[in-house]
């Protein structure tokens, strides 16, 4: 069976396209090649504006998914062209899995809809992607949850648990991107796996350092080290009902948006910017620990994924608060950061692809596994 799929992703932080190459075929699984692609800054803003209600949005939308289907393209022209060395061709290539930008987020049951039914949106066209690839595509993977009933997020625990999960051990899987989330996975047979949104992962962090700074991000999270917490405002920022709810719960920049932010921040704006991205910085470890807290027993290791891994300051407090656990990042367990959410999805067009469920229920809260998407043949 042809096992190659390539999985791209662009998650909540809005930085770019991060895609992989794998091959399915051996045990553990084999990433042949990676690439990575920023989104160029009119998208990127384009993309931040089309997260709130605008003028015209419906047309804006279609023309960023086209223009998200351009940079999804140029990844996988990358991965071929440095896949080929390996003696590997565009038509050994099964599926894509195209994850798209998600712009909205509300997978709860709202009592203004007739159906009563939530909805997740992600922008895409899947339609475009394998007009210029020439590669049948999958999309969509989060609708069929929502529409079981289920929060349609995360998706990534089932992949999480057949690459990072232990038969003698609890594993657990932070993924930091825009949005972090985490995954719970119990040895075989001792209990479901769970998997939540914790809250914000990078994007606060980024939004204040774009601000103040001329940087996207803030690297290694040298400049939140250079500032000082601020008790109050921590205290602040934790008080949001979303951090008390029990999973299943997810969560995206329509509750945790810029506006929420600036709410947030308006008590303090006499502080040293430094201040606030070091308090911002320990409000988004606070959000992950008190998560993982209840669920550290019987596990040795918190395993970090996503670009946030990259920021030390943020994984020296996420060790403060999880001090019996030793946490490290994905590489350690053989998949870099920026790998393991692209690897999920091109795992999830492989289900898809061979008409198994993506979904755990356990995880989502849907009323059962599901095959997820919706395939463009090429
Ligand atoms: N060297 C670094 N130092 C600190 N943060 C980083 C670094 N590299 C990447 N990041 C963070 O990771 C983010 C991208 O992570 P990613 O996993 O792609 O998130 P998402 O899935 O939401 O797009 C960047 O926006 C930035 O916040
Ligand atoms: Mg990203």
């Amino acid at each position: 069976m042809n096992a190659h799929y390539i999985g791209l992703m662009s998650g909540t932080s809005l930085d770019g396209t991060d895609g992989v190459l794998v091959d399915f075929s051996s045990q553990p699984l084999r990433v042949i090649t990676a690439a990575s692609e920023p989104f160029p800054s009119d998208l990127r803003a384009e993309l931040l504006a089309l997260n709130a209600p605008s003028h015209n949005e419906l047309h804006r939308a279609a023309l960023a998914a086209n223009a998200l289907a351009a940079v999804s393209a140029k990844v996988v022209k990358r991965l071929l062209a440095q896949a080929a060395a390996q003696g590997i061709a565009p038509s050994h290539i099964k599926a894509i899995g195209a994850h798209g930008q998600t712009v909205r987020h509300q997978p709860q049951r709202a009592s203004s809809s007739p159906s009563g039914a939530g909805y997740t949106l992600q922008l895409n066209n899947p339609a475009l992607l394998a007009e210029l690839t020439g590669i049948d595509v999958v999309a969509d993977f989060r609708s069929r949850d929502v529409a079981a009933g289920g929060q349609g997020a995360p998706l990534v625990p089932a992949f999480h648990q057949g690459v990072f999960g232990r038969t003698d051990r609890t594993v657990l899987v932070l993924n930091l991107g825009g949005i972090s989330n985490l995954s719970v996975l119990p040895p075989p047979g001792s209990g479901p796996v769970l998997g939540f949104d914790c809250g914000p992962g990078n994007a606060l962090m980024d939004a204040w350092c774009q601000q103040h700074t001329e940087q996207p991000f803030d690297a290694g999270g040298a400049w939140a080290a250079s500032g000082q917490l601020i008790p109050s405002l921590l205290a602040n920022l934790l008080d949001e009902p979303y951090f008390a709810k029990p999973p299943p719960k997810s969560t995206g920049r329509d509750l945790f948006s810029l506006t929420w932010l600036a709410q947030k921040l308006a008590p303090f704006a006499a502080h040293r910017p430094e201040d606030i991205q070091n308090t911002l910085t320990e409000f988004t470890a606070a959000a992950c620990f008190t998560g993982a807290i209840s669920y550290q027993k019987n596990s040795e290791e918190l395993i970090v994924c996503g670009g946030g891994a990259f920021n030390l300051h943020l994984m020296r407090r996420l060790q403060a608060g999880l001090p019996t656990l030793r946490v490290v990042t994905s590489s350690a367990h053989g998949l870099p950061p920026l790998q393991v959410e692209a690897a999920a999805f091109a795992w999830l067009a492989r289900q898809t692809m061979n008409r198994l469920p993506g979904n755990l229920a356990s995880v989502t809260g849907a009323a059962g596994p599901r095959v997820l998407g919706a395939i463009y043949p090429a």
